[in-house]
């Protein structure tokens, strides 16, 4: 355990402790007060069943005939002590019975009788708990009754002619019943106590689980295995795979802005030397003295051109590219390029089939707008090498508008699918792999979401989500 956690364990065991004491002191408490109407109840109870003018007959006769105290005790003992065996439910730690003021004793005690309480105690010691004129409920210590205890006890006295002819008495052993609530408290705490114990290893046990499986996941995101990563963890599941789709999306952002500044800086420091040698060499391939080399010069200016076109691409991922965002119909834009599109598709004997749809106007730059549909789809062309059907779909989602390109290629490999949309990634001859990367850039810059699905020789689909003009928050603004 760690300190921390060890402090957590002491504060919430001690205020557990404090509350559970607490809990018990009070259930202490509403006992004795229920002791207390146990008492009385029991007293009234034994003066119902003994009335005053009986048990004024039955002391009278015994005086009379009985002059001895020794033997007129027992046998009022004899005549009364079975009228307290009825009295089944009382509990162990009460006595309860009759007191005589005539002989100045207690003449009946149950649920046992003990004789030497009867004659053998002197007076004198009564006198202190029988001295009251009304039903009295009181604490006394050293009793004689329970042998030296503290007691809660309840007299009851007995009206004859107006005169108190004796007691009915409960006496409760405090002491006792301190000793057994005590230990019923300390069992309870000792019991609270455990499964508090073992309720915090199992929290315990679960965040260190936790915090192992973070520790996993975070070494995962620096080796770049995000994405593969399976916690065991169920219900951490989807919170790790969002944290690791927003990592990689991070990446790509961060890989693009730094190309973007790059593109910005160097793009047109190059193309400018560029410019004036396409010059020259157009110039000079006029000239006679160069007549024969006339094919050479062409395949260096053309060279030139497609090295200038690939600056033009490479400069429109810098981040301060101007746009011009406007309410564009998606489905007018896709039309205007179509022809351009179709001869593309047809030079490699590849079908484009369109399935536009109603949609909603997007916020949009329309010159970026085609450069991604045309970036997808000559990439979704050039995987179909053995011919296929390209389809351009849109449609609208909520307050999206969906733009699919889905054709029936290649697929992509899950190594490529991870690092996509990085600059200078590619699988072809004569790619560059820049493509892909302006497509992020720009969907980025729409504020839009980009997702692939690919299978293997069946085909990949892309699907760009834009938001609808009323929803549309620019990132050209950034
Ligand atoms: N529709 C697709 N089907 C199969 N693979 C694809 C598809 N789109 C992209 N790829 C893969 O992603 C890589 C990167 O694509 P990207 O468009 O960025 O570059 P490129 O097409 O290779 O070169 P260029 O810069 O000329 O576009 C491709 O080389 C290809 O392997
Ligand atoms: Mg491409």
């Amino acid at each position: 355990m760690t300190r921390l956690n060890i402090k957590i364990v002491c504060i919430i065991s001690l205020f557990m402790l404090i509350l559970m004491t607490y809990g018990q002191w009070v259930a202490f408490q509403e006992r004795e007060n229920e002791y207390a109407i146990q008492l009385s109840t029991i007293t009234d109870f034994l003066i119902r069943k003994i009335p005053a003018d009986q048990f004024t007959a039955l002391m009278q006769e015994q005086a009379i005939t009985e002059r001895n105290i020794k033997k007129q005790l027992p046998s009022a003992n004899q005549k009364l002590q079975p009228e307290l065996e009825h009295l089944i439910l009382v509990p162990q730690m009460i006595k309860y019975g009759f007191y005589a003021q005539d002989f100045q004793r207690i003449v009946a005690l149950g649920p046992e009788l003990d004789r030497s309480l009867l004659t053998g105690v002197d007076p004198a010691l009564f006198r202190e708990l029988f001295a009251t004129d009304v039903p009295k409920l009181g604490v006394q210590k050293n009793s004689v009754i329970w042998y030296g205890a503290t007691t809660l006890y309840h007299v009851r006295p007995i009206y004859a002619n107006g005169q108190i002819v004796g007691y009915a008495f409960a006496c409760l052993n405090l002491e006792g019943t301190r000793t057994e609530l005590l230990s019923k408290a300390m069992q309870t705490i000792a019991v609270g106590f455990f499964i508090l114990i073992v309720v915090i290893m199992l929290f315990q046990e679960a965040f260190i689980q936790f915090k192992r499986e973070l520790e996993l996941f975070a070494e995962a995101i620096v080796k770049g295995r995000a994405r593969q990563f399976e916690s065991k963890i169920p219900e951490l599941t989807p919170i790790l795979q969002y944290i690791s789709d927003q990592t990689e999306n991070m990446t790509r952002l961060d890989r693009l802005n730094i190309v973007g500044e790059m593109a910005a800086s160097i793009g047109h420091e190059v193309r400018n030397p560029m410019t004036t040698v396409r010059g020259f060499l157009q110039y000079l391939s006029k000239k006679k003295e160069f007549k024969n080399a006339h094919e050479h010069f062409d395949l260096m200016i053309s060279e030139m051109d497609r090295a200038n076109q690939i600056i033009s691409e490479f400069l429109s991922l810098a981040k301060n590219k101007s746009m011009d965002f406007q309410d564009r119909d998606l489905n007018q834009i896709i039309t205007d390029i179509v022809p351009l599109l179709q001869s593309d598709a047809l030079r490699s004997c590849c079908h484009i089939e369109l399935d536009l749809n109603p949609i909603p106007l997007v916020r949009a730059d329309a010159n970026s707008m085609r450069q991604l549909i045309l970036n997808l789809v000559r990439n979704g062309i050039e995987a179909m090498t053995h011919g296929g059907t390209l389809r351009i779909h849109t449609t609208q989602h909520k307050n999206t508008v969906l733009l699919v390109i889905q054709d029936q290629g290649s697929g992509i490999s899950a190594e490529v699918l991870d690092k996509l949309g990085t600059p200078f990634l590619t699988t072809k001859e004569n790619g560059i792999g820049i493509g892909l990367a302006v497509c992020y850039r720009i969907v980025h810059r729409h504020a839009g979401t980009i997702e692939v699905d690919s299978k293997t020789d069946q085909g990949t689909t892309f699907t760009i989500r834009l938001n609808c003009c009323d929803g549309v928050t620019q990132k050209d603004k950034e």
